[in-house]
């Protein structure tokens, strides 16, 4: 079940050469022939695997998305990546606000915004992410913080091309998954914060092939964003084809 479309998208976060990408789309395209065209197959890849995936995606049904973008169009900005360098590779989503920007790299909720309307002015689909670490669930803050980066993050956003991921912190790269109806539960009071009530709203966070089911049975949980497990692609292709 979901309330929006339907993306599952894999973050290759800082993995991968070319030669290693290419490697992967072969097989993962092998094993996503099958899959029913209303999910969308989205793998958000470095910088410099986003050419040679470009050119072997084309037609298609996986999507590409990129890690990060710039604000700005141009300008002395060092290590940074513009909307028209990733549009004009054939990028269609980008990944902003990732709790690994902010927490190594200084991404806060207004720098995510500058980010976020930026992609949508040059037609890419941002991913926003959002969630709490673990001492904030434990302080019983998980909704007020969650809240709180919406309303910071969304401020001038049209929510009509827009991907929200709910990635509980605590989740990320440990195993320990949220369990599927406490994910559900705090999409649904994320869905509550929007206008648009068609917003995809994926789950990221330790999602692996033997989750994904129980995860996507959820009432509001329209995808997954997946870090390690998209790595394989015999394990992202089962993700994406969740009975
Ligand atoms: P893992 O799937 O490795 O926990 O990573 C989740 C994530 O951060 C996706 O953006």
């Amino acid at each position: 079940m979901a309330v929006g479309k339907i993306i599952i998208a894999g973050n290759w976060k800082m993995h991968k050469t070319q030669a290693e990408a290419l490697e992967f789309l072969t097989v993962l395209k092998s094993n996503v022939e099958e899959t029913d065209e209303a999910r969308e197959i989205v793998l958000c890849v470095p910088f410099t695997a986003l050419s040679i995936l470009s050119k072997s995606l084309h037609g298609g049904k996986v999507r590409l998305g990129a890690q990060n973008v710039h604000w700005e169009d141009q300008g002395a900005y060092t290590g940074e990546i513009s909307g028209p360098m990733l549009t004009e590779l054939g990028v269609d989503y980008v990944v902003i606000g990732h709790s690994e920007r902010r927490q190594y790299f200084g991404e806060t909720d207004e720098t995510a915004n500058l980010r976020v309307i930026t992609a949508q002015r040059h037609g890419l689909t941002p991913i926003l992410c959002v969630g709490e670490t673990k001492q904030q669930r434990d302080a019983g803050e998980a909704e007020s913080v969650i809240i709180n980066q919406l309303q910071k993050g969304l401020v001038d956003v049209d929510q009509s091309k827009l991907v929200i991921a709910y990635e509980p912190i605590w989740a990320i790269g440990t195993g320990d998954t949220c369990d599927a109806e406490e994910a559900n539960r705090i999409i649904k009071v994320i869905r509550e914060q929007l206008s648009n009530q068609k917003v995809t709203i994926q789950y990221g966070g330790s999602v692996k092939p033997n989750n994904i089911d129980e995860i996507m049975k959820q009432s509001d949980i329209d995808g997954a964003l997946v870090g390690g497990a998209s790595l394989d692609p015999v394990n992202f292709a089962r993700i994406v084809n969740y009975q």
